[in-house]
């Protein structure tokens, strides 16, 4: 099977992308695949198998392959720009297509559509690039809220708030990144994220939670994912009637977004004693998705492949399942 990963990219997600990749080569079985490694550089030039390409012989090479496997986060690879270029190339490819990808991308975005179909979302305002957070806002969110980049991956640009002095700073750092901003409500309560897994035959299935518990940061920011500043815990300790809720909605998640191939959803389960704010009037156990990623971390330290090891599917039996997925 001639099989191109495509990772790097032109965001903050670079080099997240490049440890993805790194992990993904070294699982891939090369008595099954023929691999062409093709590199987007944090500037956009290309490079394939190690040498400079221009666009126009970058497109030729995918367009070549089998099956492409993009191994990239953030905009202008998560967000379907690279799904709509494949599509364009006729090649199949691993994972979310344009739809799901772009939806997914966009927190405020993601948070209406999962609403729509009776999901629970942290209570949260969409502030444009001239909007201030008004006080009346202010009031119904309460402290602390967390400023995130509408678009952005692995907590680039994002602050937790708790005291209101600490605003424009964080609606700054956001902005950053990108010019639409999301201010929500923290929710008070256990960080769970499940694993979504799209079998070849279109059975879709979500793997044992996984709880996050932060050591030393104020919560599960770039460093703690990326140099050991959390513990996980798989599968998490819950009854398992919460396990059930938690994979039932994850995979509700991925049918909302339409889905193809794999989504990991990040939930908080809410402390049931706290007010949460955000108008929920079913069961205060209902956990709450905080986001959700269409190209999760692949890297060494990331949760979704430890999820599956856990679960009995290695990383390479794991890379084989995506892809006899995308060859369908
Ligand atoms: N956006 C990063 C890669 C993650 O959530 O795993
Ligand atoms: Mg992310």
């Amino acid at each position: 099977v001639r099989l191109a990963v495509l990772f790097g990219g032109r965001n903050g997600e670079h080099d997240v992308s490049r440890r993805s990749a790194e992990s993904i080569l070294a699982h891939l079985d090369r008595d099954t695949y023929d691999v062409t490694e093709v590199l987007i550089e944090r500037d956009g030039q290309w490079r394939v198998d190690g040498d400079r390409a221009t666009f126009a012989q970058a497109l030729r090479i995918l367009g070549d392959q089998d099956v492409v496997f993009p191994a990239l986060h953030g905009p202008y690879g998560e967000d379907g720009t690279v799904q709509s270029m494949l599509e364009w190339l006729g090649v199949a490819f691993v994972g979310n297509g344009v739809f799901a990808s772009a939806a997914g991308m966009d927190k405020p975005v993601t948070k209406k559509l999962l609403a729509a179909d009776g999901l629970r979302v942290a209570a949260g305002v969409t502030l444009r690039p001239d909007e201030e957070l008004s006080s009346r806002d202010q009031q119904r969110l309460g402290l602390p809220v967390f400023v995130k980049p509408a678009r952005a991956g692995s907590s680039l640009g994002v602050s937790k708030v708790e005291r209101w002095a600490q605003l424009p700073a964080a609606l700054r750092l956001a902005r950053e990144s990108d010019a639409k901003v999301l201010v929500e409500r923290g929710v008070r309560g256990r960080e769970i994220d499940v694993a979504v897994l799209e079998h070849p035959d279109g059975r879709v299935e979500a793997g044992p939670p996984l709880e996050i518990r932060v050591a030393n940061a104020a919560f599960f920011d770039y460093d703690a994912k990326y140099d050991g500043g959390a513990d996980f815990h798989i599968p998490a300790p819950l009854d398992p009637g919460t396990t059930r809720l938690l994979q039932d909605r994850a995979v509700r998640a991925f049918h909302a977004l339409g889905c193809r191939g794999l989504l990991r959803v990040d939930f908080f389960l809410p402390d049931p004693d706290a007010e949460q704010g955000d108008g929920w009037t079913g069961d205060c156990r209902e956990p709450v998705i905080n986001e959700v990623n269409t190209f999760p971390g692949f890297t060494a330290a990331s949760q979704y492949p430890q999820i599956w090891q856990r679960a009995g599917i290695g990383f390479s039996a794991l890379l084989d399942i995506l892809i006899e997925g995308a060859l369908q």
